[in-house]
């Protein structure tokens, strides 16, 4: 098997078209000081805009959308101002660029907002957890508030109005958190929704939440530009595993199929390197959706293009392998070796492990 020939070959759609197929994950680098993108983001989405698609740190759409300290954030002119610098510096490379919309609603801590706003989530349940505060500290998350129906309606009215801006400001399109235990899945879950108004109970009154958001955003910026994160079966963030889950999954997929969203992106949370997305249940959702299919979760490029070459996906996110090579998509070309990245730097560490990652060489890279 020629080890990248699908990854690294284009993909044309209506609105965009992609030079290769491998994307770099949304990544919160925690580097936003007060929500802004600095100079520093400048470099470092700039060396990585050989991506086929970069999909940002989830950027918050509202002051009280932060989960962690330093996210950026979408919502005031400063940031936008930030972000447009960064467009601008991608497009310049000919790279292409979504923003990852996120409201993280009971992850977080009031600390964390510029105005210590409480968190707000569907219903008062609080999640298990510490998390970083200013001052180098780590405190239980609070009890969340609960969205009044008009509070749940001004959050959705938040990601699409971030939408509009991410375009504005001349982002190629946008990705909707709904991944990861955050605003969305919160609503989507029956463990943290209780509701009892037009937004909780069935799985079609949880799932309104975040198909109301879809809708509003592919309506105002287009479904050609309009994608969404999901991770079924994840667990993450201090959400239990539910009877319905495989059924709401399959009635949102379903809903969007209807819409006719550019992407789904499923992230597949790893445990000891497997991923909580089986080939069959990729498969099913490929039956039930006709866009475009990204996978995410522990790929290396021989097993994205073993999923891309059997037809289960149409392209490859990759997380940790962009945070050490700037130039992956050049060492996937030369089947160059990578590099490994430093977990200490992750989440942190200024410039360091953040812009000063080298592209290899030309000499040295195998011809
Ligand atoms: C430092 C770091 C930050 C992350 N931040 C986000 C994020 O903001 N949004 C998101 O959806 N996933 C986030 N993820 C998950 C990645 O998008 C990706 O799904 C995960 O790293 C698995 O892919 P990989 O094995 O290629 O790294 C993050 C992962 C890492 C390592």
């Amino acid at each position: 098997m020629d080890h990248t020939r699908q990854l690294l070959s284009p993909l044309a759609t209506p609105a965009i078209n992609f030079d290769n197929r491998v994307v770099m994950a949304p990544m919160n680098r925690r580097r936003a000081i007060n929500g802004i993108p600095g100079p520093s983001s400048l470099i470092y989405y700039g060396q990585r805009a050989s991506a086929g698609l970069m999909i940002t740190d989830n950027t918050a759409v509202a002051s009280n959308g932060f989960g962690y300290l330093d996210t950026p954030g979408i919502y005031n002119a400063v940031q936008q101002a930030g972000w447009k610098k960064v467009v601008e510096e991608v497009h310049a490379r000919k790279g292409k660029i979504f923003v990852q919309l996120v409201h993280t609603g009971r992850i977080g801590h009031p600390l964390n907002h510029e105005d210590q706003a409480p968190l707000v989530a569907p219903s008062v349940v609080r999640a298990e957890g510490l998390i970083r505060v200013p001052g180098d500290r780590h405190m239980p998350m609070p009890a969340p508030t609960a969205l009044s129906t008009t509070g749940t309606q001004a959050m959705i009215d938040a990601h699409i109005n971030a939408a509009v801006i991410a375009r504005q400001l001349g982002f190629d399109g946008v990705e909707i958190h709904g991944a990861h235990g955050f605003l969305p899945e919160q609503f989507l879950h029956p463990h943290t929704n209780r509701r009892a108004d037009g937004y909780g109970g069935s799985i079609a009154k949880r799932a309104r939440f975040l198909l109301e958001i879809m809708e509003g955003v592919a309506a105002a910026i287009g479904k050609e530009r309009t994608g969404i994160r999901l991770s079924p079966f994840a667990g993450l963030n201090d959400m239990p595993h539910y009877i319905e889950e495989a059924s709401t999954h399959e009635y949102i997929t379903d809903a969007l199929e209807k819409m006719g969203i550019l992407y789904i992106h499923l992230s597949g949370w790893q445990m000891d390197g497997a991923s909580t997305l089986t080939p069959a249940y990729i498969q099913s959702v490929r039956k039930r959706f006709h866009g475009l299919l990204m996978l995410a979760g522990g790929y290396t490029a021989a097993s994205g293009e073993a999923m891309l070459q059997a037809g289960l996906a149409d392209l490859i996110a990759f997380g940790k392998p962009f945070i050490a090579n700037p130039d992956l998509v050049q060492r996937f070309h030369s089947n160059a070796p990578l590099a490994m990245a430093d977990e200490d730097t992750f989440y942190q560490g200024g410039d360091k492990g953040y812009i000063d990652y080298p592209a290899m060489p030309s000499s040295l890279l195998p011809i």
